[in-house]
């Protein structure tokens, strides 16, 4: 039945839906082929077979979905684990990696894949979660329960519930897909949460929000790091332009404050803390091909680092440099210097 609606494993899948009612194991299966499943059992068998074959995914007939080796409870209030979401993990450790206490927060948490793998696999982290739906987050505590992982939940609306609190990583798998994408007809995604999958515009809507946001609850070097549609790399300028005029003072290098990568950075940091300026926002563009050029096309300036102050692009080291020389630097930066 399954291979004829044109599920793709449809071996594989009516097997798991076997074992889920039956409650045999697959190798008791193979073993004891004789075993009769009861009728109660058949008639759900089949029901959940007849359910699947209509397109609804297997993760919500069975309430279960594995990712990064862990099971975690799913309903249709929210969105089952993509494989692809472990990235943004592996990101996000390697970001905390030396860190001795770091916060996090996971913006859009889901059933909570992100909070829980991390809070499992960096102990040392103390982890914030926000979702919109209070279902959602009823799902992911229980698999912060079950799983033996220290999360906080908050409910509400993206940094609406994180007023003045600062994180040393922000990570989220936003809502990503346009509204009227023909994927969101295709592969079950008709079955899944509507707000996790769109945010209803033009699928940049929660990106944007997110990331203009983001400064003011990042700590200093903190880092902000997010799924986005393989599509929609070409908005890497309207990112920029958000970072640059959102933030008073904006530098695009390679590397951190704390760890500038090349020379002509760490001097345009020392000239920035020179001048009484601790507090900028700084973009490693060597995180981000897409950033790093754009960052070149939309100052039209060929280098990194590259300094932006009040949205205004204000030129590389050596301009940097010999606007410091001449106190030009100083007075631009006037009103935000600590
Ligand atoms: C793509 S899902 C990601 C779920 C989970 N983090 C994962 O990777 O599987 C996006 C999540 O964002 C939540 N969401 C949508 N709009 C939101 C908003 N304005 N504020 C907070 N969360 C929101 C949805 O409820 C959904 O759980």
């Amino acid at each position: 039945m399954l291979a004829e609606a044109g599920v793709e494993s449809a071996r594989l899948e009516a097997r798991l839906l076997l074992e889920y009612v039956s409650g045999y194991r697959y190798t008791d299966l193979l073993m004891s082929p004789e075993n009769p499943l009861m009728l109660p059992a058949q008639q759900v068998f089949d029901e959940l077979l007849a359910r699947r074959a209509s397109g609804e995914p297997l993760a919500y007939l069975t309430g279960e979905a594995e990712f990064r080796g862990r099971l975690f409870q799913v309903s249709p209030a929210v969105l089952i684990p993509r494989p692809e979401t472990e990235v943004l993990i592996d990101l996000a450790l390697e970001k905390l990696r030396g860190l001795a206490a770091p916060t996090v927060v996971d913006l859009g948490t889901g059933s909570g894949i992100v909070a829980i793998s991390l809070a499992l696999e960096c102990p040392a982290a103390t982890i914030a979660t926000v979702d919109l739906s209070e279902e959602a987050i009823s799902v992911a505590r229980n698999n912060a329960g079950r799983l033996g992982a220290s999360v906080k939940f908050h409910q509400g609306d993206w940094f609406g519930p994180l007023a003045g609190q600062r994180f040393d990583v922000i990570v989220s798998n936003p809502p990503y897909v346009a509204a009227g994408d023909p994927h969101l007809a295709l592969n079950g995604l008709p079955h899944e949460p509507q707000m996790a999958l769109t945010d209803g515009a033009d699928g940049l809507d929660c990106i944007r929000r997110i990331v203009a946001a983001a400064p003011a609850h990042l700590n200093p070097g903190g880092w902000l790091l997010f799924e986005h549609g393989y599509d929609q790399g070409e908005a890497s300028r309207n990112f920029i332009h958000a970072t640059v005029t959102g933030n008073p003072v904006v530098l695009y290098m390679k590397g951190d404050a704390r760890f500038p990568q090349c020379g002509f950075s760490a001097t345009a940091v020392q000239i920035l803390k020179v001048c009484g300026v601790d507090d900028f926002v700084t973009v490693n563009v060597l995180a981000d091909e897409e950033i790093r050029n754009g960052v070149k096309e939309y100052a039209n300036w060929p280098t990194i680092p590259q300094l932006y102050i009040k949205g205004e692009f204000v030129g590389g080291c050596d301009i940097m440099k010999e606007m410091y020389q001449t106190g030009e630097l100083q007075q631009m930066l006037e009103g935000i210097a600590a």
